[in-house]
C-alpha cells in the first residue's frame, strides 16, 4: 500500500499506533456495554470520553507530522523517508527492538487503562472529597459522618451517574483546587448550590416518590433553661403521607412531590424569602397562583425575586441531608436526652447556652472558653453548686465541646447560623416561607399555617405530667413556658433563632 511521501515521518507514526490502540480499546469497551450489558458508569466514561480523546489526539497527530514534513522538502531541509514498516526480521537488532517496543506499549497500556481507572475511583472516594482538602471540607465531612447518608458516598448526590455530570463535576473541582491553593476560597462555602444535580437525578435512585411514607411519630425531648432543666417533651404524628399507604402521596407533607403536581416559586438567592408561589396540577390543570402581598414584611416579587422560577423538589424541604448543623440548644438537649450529661445538676442547661453563645474563632479557643465559662458559671454564681457537683460539670464540659465539634468549624465559619435548615419551622422560617397565612391566591385562598396541616400533637408537657390526645385526635399546643399568644402571631423562629 501506498502512501502520499510525507506521510513517512515519525510524528505520523506515534499517531496512527495511538489512533489504532484507541480504536480497539473503543471497540472493546462497546462491544462490553453493549453485548454484555455492562451497566457501569466507568466503562462509559472510558468508551465515550478517554479513549475518543485519545482517538482524537492519535488523528491530529498525522496529518501535523505530514504537515512538518511538507514545510521541511519545501525549504529543502534534509529529510529521512525511512519506512517504519520495513521490518527485516532477520536482523536480531529489529528483532529485539519490536520484542522491546511491543512489551513496553503493552506494558505501558494496561498500566494507564489500571491506573487512571484507579484514580477515577479515587476521585468518586468519600476521602479524596472530604479529606483531601481537609481544612475547607472539614465541616461537611465532619457532619456527613453524623448523618443518616454516612454510608452514602459524596458523589451519589453531588455528581450523580453519567460521564456529562462526573466531566461538570471535574471541570469546577479544578477550579476549586486553583482556589484553594491561592487561598481565596470563600469562608463560609455559600449554599444553596447553584448548579446542584436535580434531586430527580440523586436522591431519587434511593428514594423514589412512589415509594410512600405514611405517617410517623415523632417525640423530642427539650429541656428549660431553669433550676431543674426542667424536661418539656412533645409528642408529634408526622403526616408525611396519607394515613392509609393506599392512598399515596395524594395528601399530607409529600403531597408535594405526588406526580401530578408541579410547584414553582421564585425567591430570593438565598431562597429563604418566597413572594410568589404557583400550584400547578399536571392532571386536572388546575393553576393556583400565591403572592405575598404585604411588602412590610419583604420587599415585593421584583425586588427580591432572582429571575429564576425554581421547580420544588426534595431539596427544597430536605436542604441539609447530609450536613446538618445543629444548633447549641439542640444538641446539649440531645446531650441530657441521651443521659450524657446530667440533668440534677441545677442550671447546668442555662450555663451550656451561656458557654456555647460566644462566637470563637478557632476551635481550641473554643474549648478553652466552653470550660472556661461553665467553670465561671458555677464558681461565681453557685459556689456550693460547684463543689458538690465538680466531676459531673467537668463530665458536662467534655460532652458539650465534643459536640460543639461536630456542629460548629470556627475556621471555615459554619454554624447552624450560616445554613439555614428548610425543614419544619423551629429555628429557621423552613415550612413558613410559605405556609404563613400570607400568601393569598387571587380568589383568596391562603397556604395554611394550620398547625395541623403537617402534624397532630399527640402529647406534650412536663415529663412526669404529659398530657395525651387520642392518636388520630390532636390538641392545641402549649409553649413550655408562658409567652401568651405570641406564638400565634410570630414565627417560632424569630425567637427561637438567636435566643441563645
Ligand atoms: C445525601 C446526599 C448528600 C451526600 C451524601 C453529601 N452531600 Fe454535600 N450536600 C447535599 C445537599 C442537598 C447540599 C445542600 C445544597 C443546597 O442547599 O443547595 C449539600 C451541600 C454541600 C456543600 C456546600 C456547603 C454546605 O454545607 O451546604 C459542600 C461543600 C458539600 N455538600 C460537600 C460534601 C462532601 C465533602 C460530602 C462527602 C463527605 C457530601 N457533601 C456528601 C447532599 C449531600
Ligand atoms: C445511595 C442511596 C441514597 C441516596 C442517593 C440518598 N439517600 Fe437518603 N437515605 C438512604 C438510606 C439508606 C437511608 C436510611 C438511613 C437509616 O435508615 O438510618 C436514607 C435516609 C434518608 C432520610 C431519613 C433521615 C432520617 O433522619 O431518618 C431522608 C430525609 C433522606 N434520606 C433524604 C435524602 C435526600 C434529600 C437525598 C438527595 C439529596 C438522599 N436522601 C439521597 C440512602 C440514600
Ligand atoms: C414539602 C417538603 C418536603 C418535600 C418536598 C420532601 N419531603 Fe421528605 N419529608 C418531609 C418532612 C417534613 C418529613 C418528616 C420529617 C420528620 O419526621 O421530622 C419527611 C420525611 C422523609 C423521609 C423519612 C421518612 C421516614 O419514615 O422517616 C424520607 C426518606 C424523605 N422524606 C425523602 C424525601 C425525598 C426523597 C423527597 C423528594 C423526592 C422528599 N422527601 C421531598 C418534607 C418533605
Ligand atoms: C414553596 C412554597 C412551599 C413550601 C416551602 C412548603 N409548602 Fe407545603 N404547600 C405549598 C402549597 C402551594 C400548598 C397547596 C396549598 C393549597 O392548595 O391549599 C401546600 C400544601 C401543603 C400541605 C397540604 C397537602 C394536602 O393537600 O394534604 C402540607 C401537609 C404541606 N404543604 C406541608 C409542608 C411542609 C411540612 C413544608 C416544610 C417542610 C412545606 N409544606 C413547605 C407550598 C409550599
Ligand atoms: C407547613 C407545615 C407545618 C405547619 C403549618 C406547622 N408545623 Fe410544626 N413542624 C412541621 C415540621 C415539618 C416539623 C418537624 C421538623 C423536623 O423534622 O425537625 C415541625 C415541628 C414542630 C415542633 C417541634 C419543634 C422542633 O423542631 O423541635 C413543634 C413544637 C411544632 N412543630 C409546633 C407547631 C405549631 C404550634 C404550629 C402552628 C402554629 C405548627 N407547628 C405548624 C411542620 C409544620
Ligand atoms: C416571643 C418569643 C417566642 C416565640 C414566638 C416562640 N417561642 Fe418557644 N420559647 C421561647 C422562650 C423564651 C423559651 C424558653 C427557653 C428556655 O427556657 O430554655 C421557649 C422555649 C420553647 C421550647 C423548649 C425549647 C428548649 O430547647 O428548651 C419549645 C419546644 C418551644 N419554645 C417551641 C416553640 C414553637 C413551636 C414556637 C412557634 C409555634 C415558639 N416556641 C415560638 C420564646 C418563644
Amino acid at each position: 500500500m501506498k502512501l502520499p511521501r510525507t506521510y513517512y515521518n515519525y510524528i505520523s507514526y506515534l499517531g496512527s499506533i495511538i489512533a489504532i490502540i484507541a480504536a480497539f480499546a473503543i471497540t472493546f469497551f462497546v462491544i462490553q456495554i453493549n453485548f454484555f450489558q455492562t451497566d457501569n458508569v466507568y466503562f462509559d466514561l472510558f468508551a465515550y470520553l478517554v479513549t475518543p480523546g485519545f482517538l482524537v489526539f492519535g488523528l491530529i497527530l498525522i496529518p501535523t507530522g505530514m504537515y512538518l514534513k511538507k514545510r521541511k522538502l519545501k525549504k529543502g531541509l534534509p529529510v529521512s523517508d525511512e519506512k517504519l514498516l520495513v521490518i527485516n526480521l532477520r536482523d536480531p537488532q529489529t528483532r529485539n527492538a519490536i520484542l522491546i517496543f511491543t512489551v513496553v506499549t503493552i506494558f505501558f497500556v494496561i498500566a494507564t487503562v489500571i491506573g487512571s481507572y484507579k484514580g477515577f475511583h479515587y476521585t468518586e472516594s468519600v476521602e479524596f472529597c472530604g479529606k483531601l482538602c481537609h481544612k475547607v471540607m472539614e465541616p461537611e465531612y465532619v457532619a456527613y459522618q453524623h448523618s443518616p447518608h454516612a454510608r452514602v458516598k459524596c458523589a451519589e448526590c453531588h455528581v450523580g451517574e453519567g460521564a456529562d455530570f462526573y466531566v461538570k463535576s471535574k471541570m469546577s473541582g479544578l477550579r476549586q483546587v486553583y482556589k484553594y491553593i491561592l487561598g481565596t476560597y470563600p469562608r463560609n462555602i455559600e449554599t444553596p448550590i447553584a448548579n446542584l444535580r436535580p434531586a430527580r437525578e440523586t436522591c431519587e435512585k434511593c428514594h423514589w416518590p412512589q415509594k410512600f411514607y405514611t405517617n410517623k411519630i415523632r417525640s423530642q425531648k427539650y429541656y428549660l433553661a431553669d433550676s431543674a432543666n426542667t424536661e418539656w417533651d412533645v409528642i408529634m404524628k408526622m403526616r408525611i403521607g396519607a394515613d392509609h399507604s393506599a392512598l399515596g402521596n395524594t395528601e399530607g407533607i409529600h403531597w408535594h412531590i405526588n406526580n401530578d403536581v408541579e410547584i414553582t416559586y421564585q425567591a430570593d438567592e438565598k431562597r429563604q424569602t418566597i413572594p410568589w408561589v404557583r400550584y400547578f396540577n399536571k392532571s386536572t390543570g388546575k393553576e393556583i397562583v400565591f403572592v405575598e402581598e404585604d411588602t412590610s414584611i419583604h420587599p415585593t416579587v421584583k425586588e427580591v425575586a432572582t429571575t429564576e422560577k425554581r421547580m420544588m423538589d426534595c431539596m427544597d424541604c430536605h436542604n441539609r441531608p447530609s450536613h446538618e448543623y445543629f444548633s447549641p440548644p439542640h444538641y446539649v438537649n440531645e446531650l441530657f436526652a441521651g443521659n450524657r450529661i446530667d440533668t440534677k445538676v441545677p442550671y447546668l442547661k442555662s450555663a451550656a447556652m451561656e458557654a456555647t453563645n460566644d462566637l470563637y474563632t478557632t476551635k481550641d479557643s473554643a474549648f478553652a472558653g466552653i470550660n472556661d465559662q461553665m467553670i465561671k458559671y458555677y464558681k461565681e454564681g453557685y459556689p456550693a453548686l460547684f463543689s458538690k457537683y465538680e466531676k459531673e460539670i467537668k463530665k458536662a464540659v467534655t460532652a458539650i465541646q465534643e459536640e460543639f465539634s461536630y456542629n460548629t468549624f470556627p475556621y471555615m465559619r459554619v454554624s447552624y447560623k450560616k445554613y439555614p435548615r428548610n425543614i419544619g419551622h423551629f429555628e429557621n422560617k423552613g415550612c413558613f416561607r410559605c405556609h404563613d397565612d400570607k400568601h393569598k391566591s387571587s380568589d383568596g385562598k391562603v397556604i395554611s399555617k394550620d398547625c395541623n396541616l403537617c402534624h397532630t400533637l399527640i402529647g406534650q408537657g412536663q415529663r412526669d405530667s404529659i398530657k395525651y390526645s387520642p392518636i388520630n385526635g390532636t390538641m392545641p399546643f402549649i409553649h413550655p413556658v408562658d409567652i401568651g399568644e405570641d406564638w400565634k402571631t410570630t414565627n417560632c423562629s424569630n425567637c427561637h433563632f438567636e435566643m441563645f
